[in-house]
């Protein structure tokens, strides 16, 4: 197994199935048992650094980590010394003399994690970088689509919306094509990155839903926005907003998806993201799993 998981790319295809394989192992373990604690990674410290908001990534990975009996760590900017305007690299050697086993880190500045592989011992993991990528997120969506529809090699699976922005889109795009599903990005042209081999563009969500498997709804990243990239919210959502009637368009085996956090009414009407065919809560469930069989892997937990 790899050491660090800074991009989807680390990733081979044996690689990436045995995290997806071994999240299942540990989610039938932990499962349903009244006490979901393992004693895998007793001993091992597993910090958790975020420069970044989250809710998510960093609980679920604080919940893995513990799941495992690893000692946890969280370090969130705010509060810390980097008010102070310590960097990056003497905060990670801070870590380091604490004895780190695995650093989880979010970060606005892109190539963040490769920086921090440089400094610290222990195992990196990407839990989001600027706009770069966001590995464990696409373990845990392949998780879920092979969960739904019983494999991945050969899905059509469809991005919608924020492309430039998302992180998710990126490494989703890579681990896709590593594990054999077709991918169509969809959205503005204002907000499909030029850059993005491996995938079909489509500028036309009506044209591609009959064909598609999975639907992977983007947040539009306001926070991330400096221009204006569409003419209105409402025209956005006339477009590429999946709405009741849109959804009523897709195979009836197909799914959708959304990373969270979700802006409600503008990418995904509540109509679609409460249906059954939404994957949102399940997704948030499955990444604990995922995130659990990282940490274990990396670590080389027995
Ligand atoms: N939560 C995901 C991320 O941090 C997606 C999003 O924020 O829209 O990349
Ligand atoms: N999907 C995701 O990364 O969510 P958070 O930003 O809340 O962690």
């Amino acid at each position: 197994m790899i050491k660090h998981l800074r991009d989807a790319g680390d990733l081979d295809a044996g690689n990436a199935t045995l995290i997806l394989d071994t999240a299942r192992e540990l989610a039938r373990l932990t499962g349903g048992r009244e006490v979901k604690k393992l004693p895998t990674l007793r001993g091992r410290t597993v910090v958790n650094l975020f420069y970044e908001d989250s809710t998510r990534t960093r609980i679920s990975f604080e919940a893995a980590a513990k799941r495992l009996s690893a000692d946890v760590i969280n370090f969130s900017a705010k509060g810390s010394s980097v008010s102070k305007g310590e960097s990056l690299k003497d905060t990670a050697l801070t870590l380091q003399a604490m004895g780190a086993d695995a650093v989880v880190i979010r970060h606005g500045a892109s190539g963040a994690p490769h920086r921090l592989a440089n400094w610290v011992d222990g195992s990196v993991v990407n839990a989001g970088d600027g706009t770069h990528e966001h590995p464990t997120q696409a373990l845990l969506d392949a998780f879920t689509m092979r969960e739904r529809l019983g494999r991945l090699a050969g899905l059509n699976v469809t991005i919608v919306g924020d492309v430039l922005h998302s992180r998710v889109a990126r490494s989703n795009v890579v681990l896709l094509a590593t594990l054999g599903a077709k991918v169509t990005l969809v959205g503005p042209p204002t907000l499909i990155p030029v850059d993005i081999a491996s995938a079909e563009v489509s500028y036309d969500l009506d044209a591609v839903l009959p064909t598609s498997d999975v639907v992977m709804m983007l947040r539009v990243q306001h926070e991330r926005m400096n221009a204006s990239y569409f003419p209105s919210a409402r025209e956005y959502s006339r477009r590429y907003g999946m709405d009741g009637a849109r959804m009523a368009r897709l195979p009836e085996h197909a799914i959708v998806m959304h990373p969270g956090p979700m802006n409600r009414g503008m990418e995904i009407s509540p109509e679609v993201a409460d249906s059954p065919r939404s994957t949102i809560v399940e997704q948030v469930a499955n990444g604990v799993s995922v995130r659990m069989a990282v940490l274990y892997l990396l670590l080389g937990g027995k």
